[in-house]
């Protein structure tokens, strides 16, 4: 069997200058499957166990004093989310599965090359899962790599079980970065193909999505302060599934949880809902966005200005959306430094006095909700 990664041609999308790039190592990169779990460390165990389990209905797979390893319904791998007790909220891995065993030399060696921190555990660094690689990449992130993990009974067809909310998949990780095009090429080095992005016409690039599985994304780059983590996604199977949970969250007295939406994004297509944890790390509910798998799956670029790019609807982004954000660790567990992002800000571009953004273009008279309402 061909474990190689199936070579994709080059995306078509406009010039995106990368003046500060990262060398491309020679090492042939891992072949990785999808974005398979989030290791997060949170403040108060049982807070965060009443937030992910008792309201939004993840399914515990294993828990003791210090930990929870949840996962999503249709899942057969043994989580999705680990909760670890810590004294400082913050990510402790990406987690990424990869095709087979040898995936993990290949990312020793990709990595080795950057010139980045590696660790290499045979019996893993969470329960359920084998021979793993934890790496600081060369933006900061915290990364690791698996192919061994136990697997655990998929609930997809136990709809005794289910409830309106359920949340079915993980379906992405969003990263805040400073340099999006520095990231991006590291990532298509990686073996990861970008599926839509935000630009402006000076060349600016405010964010870029990027996929390995065949979906709009396993993790996007968003233009900020950073290394920090900007929010992790679960399916539901439909839109209604979302508007449960709002209704939920209301009747549990419990809406100032929404931080944004619900709504139906431009960049992806999907329906969202970003909600806040009990230590502020956000959780995005999405559903129905598109497929990608194709080799020549188009590129869609949206304008920073466009007020449909982030909330089709033309409904405001919130100011936090765009400011908040949870730190990340090394593999030590301290906090890696923020790095300040130099080119302009998404928010400062199109917020507020010095911002605008246009329902339709060229047309300056009326069209915009966001200067408005800010
Ligand atoms: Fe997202």
């Amino acid at each position: 069997m061909d474990q190689n990664p199936t070579p994709i041609p080059e995306p078509r999308h406009k010039p995106n200058p990368n003046p500060n790039p990262i060398a491309t190592p020679t090492a042939t990169p891992p072949d990785i499957l999808r974005c398979a779990y989030m290791d997060i460390v949170v403040t108060d165990l049982a807070k965060s166990r009443e937030f992910y389990v008792d309201i939004l209905g993840l399914v515990v797979t294993e828990e003791n004093e210090n930990e929870i390893y949840l996962r999503s319904f249709e899942e057969f791998i043994h989580h999705n989310l680990v909760l670890r007790k810590g004294p400082v909220a913050a990510v402790a891995a990406f987690s990424y599965r990869v095709r087979a065993p040898e995936d993990l030399d290949r990312a020793v060696e990709f990595y080795t090359e950057l010139g980045c921190r590696v660790e290499r555990r045979a019996e893993g660094f969470t329960k359920g899962i084998g021979d793993s690689v934890r790496v600081e990449d060369p933006l900061g992130f915290p990364y690791e790599f698996f192919h061994d993990v136990e697997h655990v009974e998929r609930l997809a067809w136990r709809y005794d079980l289910y409830g309106p909310g359920a949340l079915v998949r993980l379906d992405h990780f969003n990263q805040v970065t400073p340099d999006v095009p520095r990231a991006r090429g590291y990532m298509e080095d990686l073996g990861f193909r970008v599926t839509e992005d935000i630009q402006d016409d000076d060349g600016v690039t405010y964010a870029a999505w990027m996929r390995r599985k065949s979906t709009v994304h396993d993790t996007a780059m968003t233009g900020g302060n950073g290394p920090r983590m900007h929010h992790v996604a679960f399916s539901t199977h439909e839109k209604h599934n979302i508007l449960y949970i709002c209704d939920k969250l209301g009747a549990l007295r419990k809406s100032d949880l929404i931080e944004r939406g619900p709504g139906r994004h431009g960049v992806s297509n999907a329906f969202y809902l970003y909600l806040l944890d009990p230590d502020g790390h956000r959780v995005e509910i999405y559903t129905q966005d598109y497929y990608t798998g194709d080799p020549d799956n188009p590129v869609v670029t949206w304008d920073v200005h466009d007020n449909q790019r982030r909330d089709w609807w033309g409904n405001p982004v919130v100011p936090s959306w765009y400011t908040e954000a949870s730190l990340v660790l090394d593999l030590d567990g301290n906090p890696q430094p923020i790095v300040e992002r130099e080119e302009p800000s998404e928010m400062a571009v199109t917020v507020g006095a010095d911002g605008f953004s246009y329902t339709r273009e060229g047309d300056v008279a009326k069209g915009f909700k966001l200067g408005d309402t800010l």
